[in-house]
């Protein structure tokens, strides 16, 4: 990785290509993704009421916040009108709607000064969405609700781009991770016990690069980047909306980025929705990618 584009003129082919590279890609608030914002940020006015939501945090038992996310995301994330914005955005960004299959959008929160770290609004260690079952072709997506800075922004690690990190993702099933972790989520408010994959030796996380795109302004970058959430001290709870992509064609053609350290099972093939009319990926190309676990827990 060495680039970052920015509003690039580039088929969705040409940009795949870019990204499987490991190039980053910023692209300016569209009209669709404004649609998107406003509609984020109607929804969580509503449900922090008079208090500023980027605020809420210093005025509210930390316990109270948890119960109030743990309302407001999965709900974000099952409104139609969500999944609607989505496709206008891909639309924008060029991408054929017939091929591409998305991953429902998802609200995220940093809250500031370590307030509430685990669970709800878990703060991402560096990692890789491929050490977590998403398949070498997963492009991402992020946007900012409110406007950020460096200290609430999310980071890239260039060096482990072509690098490798020994890791815990071989312990890593998505559908055990399913079965058993992510129901419990909003209960680990002090901290999380949930096993997820790491790093197992020291990582030299700089130079590092933090994009900082305004209000539905969008980050696109392969799945397979090494990325962590900033530990926030902005004084300002970060508020993002992020989602995948693959496109068949990759997916039949095991066309994505290089493998340099996931080891995980399973996958995240079957949550993919296509873009015209919300199918998912035929049958048989979810099993393909539907590895077991080596060892039987
Ligand atoms: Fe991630």
């Amino acid at each position: 990785m060495d680039s970052v584009y920015i509003d690039p003129v580039l088929s969705d082919e040409e940009r795949r290509a870019h990204l499987y590279r490991g190039q980053l890609f910023v692209y300016s608030p569209t009209a669709a993704s404004m649609a998107l914002i406003e509609f984020t940020r109607d929804m969580i006015r509503r449900a922090f009421g008079t208090l500023d939501p980027e605020t809420a945090q210093f005025h509210m038992p930390v316990e109270e916040y948890a119960a109030l996310l743990a309302e407001l995301k999965p709900k974000f994330i099952h409104d139609p009108k969500s999944k609607e914005c989505l496709r206008a955005i891909l639309r924008d960004l060029r991408c054929d709607l017939e091929k591409t299959y998305f991953d429902v959008p998802r609200m995220r929160t940093a809250t500031s000064d370590d307030y509430l770290t685990s669970g709800i609004a878990y703060a991402f260690h560096p990692h890789r969405d491929t050490w977590y079952s998403a398949p070498q072709c997963q492009i991402n997506f992020w946007m900012p609700v409110y406007a950020i800075d460096p200290e609430n922004a999310m980071a890239f690690h260039p060096r482990y781009w072509g690098e490798g990190v020994r890791n815990g993702s071989s312990e890593y099933n998505y559908a055990e991770w399913n079965r058993t972790s992510r129901a419990s989520a909003a209960q680990h408010v002090k901290s999380d016990t949930r096993k997820q994959p790491k790093a197992e030796e020291p990582m030299e996380l700089d130079p590092q690069i933090r994009l900082l795109p305004p209000p539905g302004g969008m980050i696109v970058f392969s799945g397979a980047q090494m990325h962590s959430t900033v530990p926030n001290t902005s004084g300002r709870t970060r508020f993002s909306i992020d989602f995948r992509t693959v496109n068949i064609d990759d997916v039949r053609g095991r066309v994505g980025a290089p493998n340099v350290d996931s080891a995980c099972t399973g996958t995240t093939m079957g949550d993919y929705l296509r873009g015209t009319d919300l199918a998912h990926l035929p049958e048989e190309l979810i099993a393909a990618y539907d590895t077991a676990p080596s060892v039987v827990a």
